[in-house]
């Protein structure tokens, strides 16, 4: 009954057989073998349009070095308040890119396009101690495990570009959200407006691979040299290469992506029935619940591993706890099947 985190999954037989089979031999370093040009020609594929591909070390690192790409001198990058960007990255946004983090509360988990066009005009360009605003952070699966369709970005976008903000896309749990709005990628990103996004494999079942994507190849020219300076363009690329390979050829990451969110909708509806509340809606494969304490501490004594999470003010009674439950390619019904008796005893 494990259900932590996706990144306490091992990773998929077929992306470790991939990692085995790109081996052997001999290929060209620091990104010139035939795996990573095979993976742009997969992102090509899977978005309709060309796509400069960037490999990096961590989602932090994608998140970080994409804004540091749409950043200005005195930059502010606005995001909602409880993003990760925000909350669990330790400043390195702000240290990679330059640019000030200004969190702005959202009804669960999403920013609004209203919501962001108020906070930008307390932002004029003058004075100029105030910063100049840069982007907009958006995050697909939100922090809070709901999801954004393509009218909600593209509102958020409008209003970005309106005031000549660059749109960036945190997609560490993107295949997730494209399985729960069930449109094609393209529809949640380049079409709806985003300009960058930071597209997470580790999650999805890699060892460890995270890419950042520019929709606009022309707007990438200065990122090879961001990569290098902070440490992130890989020597032997063709491992990230392979690990991406396998997970996007035959489309497997939204085949994994498909299998997560189920698990998750059977632990919402095993959650839900055992009495517990749903502290947001779980639209992916992350089910934040309010259970009773005993109840959490007897699922805990039994085995299962899941997190517990800071509730909003006013959310919890004295003797209740907010958890998340997050499921991933490995999870199984057996499983849930297990956590839903031990709630139910
Ligand atoms: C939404 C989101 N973005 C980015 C990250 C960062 O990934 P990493 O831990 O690889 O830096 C995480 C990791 O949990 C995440 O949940």
């Amino acid at each position: 009954m494990n259900f932590a985190s996706d990144n306490w999954a091992g990773a998929h037989p077929a992306i470790a057989a991939a990692l085995q089979d790109a081996a052997g031999g001999f290929e060209p370093a620091y990104g010139g073998d035939r795996l990573t040009k095979a993976v742009e020609a997969e992102f090509a594929r899977i978005f309709g349009r060309d796509v400069a591909v960037f490999f990096v070390g961590t989602g932090t690192a994608a998140n970080s070095l994409a804004l540091a790409a749409l950043g200005k001198p005195g930059g502010l990058v606005f995001c909602h308040e409880g993003a990760h960007i925000n909350t669990d990255e330790g400043s390195a946004p702000e240290y990679l890119s330059g640019c000030k983090l200004i969190g702005i509360p959202g009804v669960d988990g999403r920013l609004t396009a209203a919501a962001l066009a108020e906070t930008l005009a307390r932002f004029p360009p003058n004075p100029v101690r105030y910063g100049q605003p840069a982007a907009v952070s958006l995050s697909n699966l939100t922090e809070y495990g709901t999801a954004y369709a393509p009218p909600d970005i593209a509102a958020i976008a409008n209003v970005a570009h309106d005031a000549g903000l660059g749109v960036h896309l945190d997609g560490a749990r993107f295949g997730n959200a494209v399985a729960a709005i069930g449109v094609p990628p393209a529809a949640l990103s380049a079409a709806a407006g985003v300009d960058v996004m930071s597209f997470g494999g580790s999650k999805a079942g890699c060892f460890a691979a995270e890419a950042v994507l520019f929709f606009d190849p022309a707007r990438a020219a200065e990122f090879p040299f961001l990569r290098k300076r902070s440490g992130h363009l890989f020597s032997k690329s063709r491992f990230i290469a392979a690990q991406f390979l396998a997970l996007l050829e035959d489309d497997l990451w939204l085949d994994l992506a498909r299998h997560a969110n189920a698990m998750a909708a059977q632990l919402r509806e095993a959650v839900t029935a055992a009495g517990g509340r749903l502290a947001w809606p779980a639209m992916g494969n992350e089910v934040f619940v309010i259970l009773p304490q005993a109840m959490a501490k007897r699922a805990a004594d039994s085995g299962a591993r899941f997190g517990e999470w800071d509730a909003e003010p006013g959310m919890l009674s004295t003797d209740e706890v907010l958890i998340r439950l997050v499921t991933c390619f490995a999870t199984t019904d057996a499983e849930v099947d297990a956590f839903a008796r031990v709630l139910r005893t």
